[in-house]
């Protein structure tokens, strides 16, 4: 009797530092049938990430190396490498991770590291994205996942989402209102690049 083969999944670890729902969303993703790829960890820097909870109650190995001062950076990426090795990890997705890897880490890492950033890149790096683009004059706001380089918040750009920027809205709502069309845009992108496509996501 011919045994199938199945194809291999690509292994994903997903990094976290708060809520987690990006994470949930791609951990559900992962979940379908057929998925091309598997989550075999989700770790956090930080102890009180929410998301931690989630990955659990999901079935997903979860790891906390918290950072803080007794706890640097350094020891928290030398950990990371060690574990990416022993879990044979082809992809990091950030995901609402709020520390920023070294050029260290970007050059001893050889898989794919993706993020999902709350701006239209290159516009609005760094922090505070809802309350910086209501101090505009601007009626568009969106995310962007990009592949994660050395240079913070700038690498190649593999898809993005825009929503429009109403006269009553706050950053609060802005985030909620951006955040369903995150979760759409980052499991896209990912299926993508665990497939090999290299069409770039523009949605609205
Ligand atoms: C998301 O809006 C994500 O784009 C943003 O943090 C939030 C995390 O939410 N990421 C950054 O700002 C990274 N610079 P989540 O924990 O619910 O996925």
């Amino acid at each position: 009797m011919k045994s199938e083969i199945k194809p291999l999944k690509k292994k994903i670890a997903i990094l976290i530092s708060g809520k987690g729902t990006n994470m949930e969303a791609i951990i559900k993703d992962s979940k379908t049938i057929n998925y091309p790829g598997i989550v075999k960890f989700v770790l956090s820097n930080n102890p009180d990430a929410l998301g931690i909870i989630k990955a659990k109650n999901l079935g997903i190995k979860t790891f906390v190396f918290p950072v803080n001062k007794n706890h640097s950076m350094e020891i928290f990426e030398k950990r990371l490498l060690n574990l990416l090795i022993k879990e044979k990890i082809e992809l990091i997705c950030l995901a609402g991770f709020m520390k920023i890897l070294s050029k260290y880490f970007l050059q001893n890492y050889n898989g794919t590291v993706l993020n999902i950033h709350p701006s239209i890149l290159p516009s609005i790096k760094g922090l505070n994205t809802h309350q910086r683009i209501l101090e505009k004059d601007i009626r568009t706001h969106g995310a962007t996942v990009h592949t994660v380089t050395s240079e913070l918040d700038s690498g190649k750009i593999l898809g993005q989402v825009t929503i429009s920027i109403l006269k009553k809205d706050t950053p609060k709502n802005l985030a909620s209102k951006l955040i369903i069309k995150e979760h759409k845009l980052y499991t896209k992108v990912i299926r993508n690049i665990i497939t090999g496509k290299k069409t770039i996501i523009q949605e609205n």
